[in-house]
């Protein structure tokens, strides 16, 4: 027996056994999420959004029930300084009227929390029919009352949690498909929760709970006192949208030179098209743990110490893999945290990934001398930069220096 029960390990177990696979709505109070997540990680979000290229689309304020651009840009300037009293910066930003912050993707402006959610995700999923999805952080604040969307289904979404971080207590209004039907004669979103609200499902969910919302129910939540949560969502996209994102995925990644692409990589059938981007997409999902990347760049810093010791980090596989986008001339794609590399093929480069892959420890030095053998110095470093700078990898803390 295991006598070093991890409380959020068996928390995740249970929230996935109590749902039926993701399939019922639960709420489990005294949900021990606090090694995983928090307000401080909304605000370090905030704080995020003014540098993130595609910050109005990650921002929306609600006051009064309206959008308010004026308050989005307020916030890009002026986002909270410590990792606490959203509350207060809240209602110092955005007045006395009722106010709503939803941040949507917001795992591209916290990969440190990405990389906390990763691991006990893989289980959540583990053994259901979602285990294959990849999925999304939202973020909401505020004490707006009833959510400003109207009872709604997430057409592309599969089952969500939303970890309620408080202090207010969120309430849930639950309709199942054909319960929704009954009550509004259809499927369209409905803004009249008092003329529904008696044959909804309600879950009260107090602050430190978590609470699962299946794929496919109508639902809408109601915040009368501040609060704040984090929902991670699975993310279910039609076929038709995922064949029109593997196309341009593999478009994308011609390597054209900032040339117009030439005539043999256009004369692909649609469904060569499709497979290679697909196999992009899924070495992108698959090695970032189903988050989607955020932005980086490799570092200008001095290189680690030759001595340090590395080791990938446990959630987020490598995959080296040929994705015949080069049109079989040799080369083969490195995917480390959602990036991608195009390399030259290269045995070293593959055995190097296997070994991270086990777990491995390694020195700075060793993985660079075992690119070497097949790359030029300048190569194999920005290899290891770019391990390093997605965050891939990260130093163990123990180091193999002679004198100790
Ligand atoms: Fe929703």
């Amino acid at each position: 027996m295991n006598e070093h029960v991890d409380p959020l390990g068996s928390a995740i177990l249970q929230l996935r056994e109590g749902s039926a696979g993701l399939t019922r709505p639960i709420v489990i109070e005294s949900f021990p999420f606090d090694a995983m997540l928090g307000e401080g990680d909304i605000c370090a979000m905030l704080r995020a959004l003014s540098d993130h290229p595609q910050r109005e689309l990650l921002l929306r304020i609600f006051i009064g029930a309206r959008q308010c651009f004026q308050s989005e840009r307020r916030v890009f300037d002026n986002p909270p300084e410590g990792d606490g009293g959203l509350e207060a910066w809240g209602t110092d930003m955005f007045g006395p009227d009722r106010w709503g912050c939803t941040l949507y993707r917001a795992e591209q402006l916290n990969p440190l929390l990405a990389e906390r959610i990763a691991g006990p995700w893989k289980t959540l999923k583990a053994g259901t029919t979602e285990e294959n999805c990849g999925q999304e952080i939202f973020v909401f604040a505020g004490n707006y009352g009833k959510t400003p969307f109207g009872v709604h289904e997430d057409k592309e979404q599969g089952a969500a949690v939303h970890f309620h971080i408080g202090p207010g207590v969120k309430r849930m209004y639950m309709w199942t498909r054909e319960a929704f039907e009954a009550a509004t004669g259809g499927t369209s979103t409905f803004y009249d929760l008092p003329a529904i609200a008696d044959t909804a499902e309600v879950f009260e969910i107090p602050a430190g709970s978590a609470f699962l919302l299946p794929a496919g129910w109508f639902h809408i939540g109601e915040t009368e006192d501040y609060s704040a949560g984090i929902v991670v969502t699975n993310v279910r996209l039609p076929e038709a949208r995922l064949r029109d994102m593997a196309v341009s995925r593999y478009l994308d990644c011609l390597d054209t030179d900032g040339d117009e692409p030439d005539d043999d990589d256009l004369s692909r059938t649609l469904g060569e098209m499709i497979g290679t981007g697909r196999r992009i997409r899924d070495a992108e999902r698959v090695s970032n743990a189903g988050f989607s990347p955020a932005p980086f760049e490799i570092g200008d810093g001095p290189d680690p110490d030759a001595e340090t010791r590395f080791r990938r980090r446990a959630a987020f596989p490598l995959v080296v893999q040929e994705d015949a986008v080069s049109g079989g001339s040799g080369a083969m794609s490195l995917y480390a945290r959602g990036n991608r590399l195009t390399l030259p093929e290269s045995l070293a480069l593959q055995d190097l990934a296997d070994d991270l892959n086990t777990l491995e420890t390694l020195t700075w030095g060793d993985m660079r001398a075992r690119l070497e053998a097949e790359f030029e110095p300048d190569a194999a470093d920005f290899i290891c930069r770019f391990l390093l700078d997605t965050r891939a990898i990260e130093a163990t803390g123990e180091d193999d220096r002679a004198d100790d």
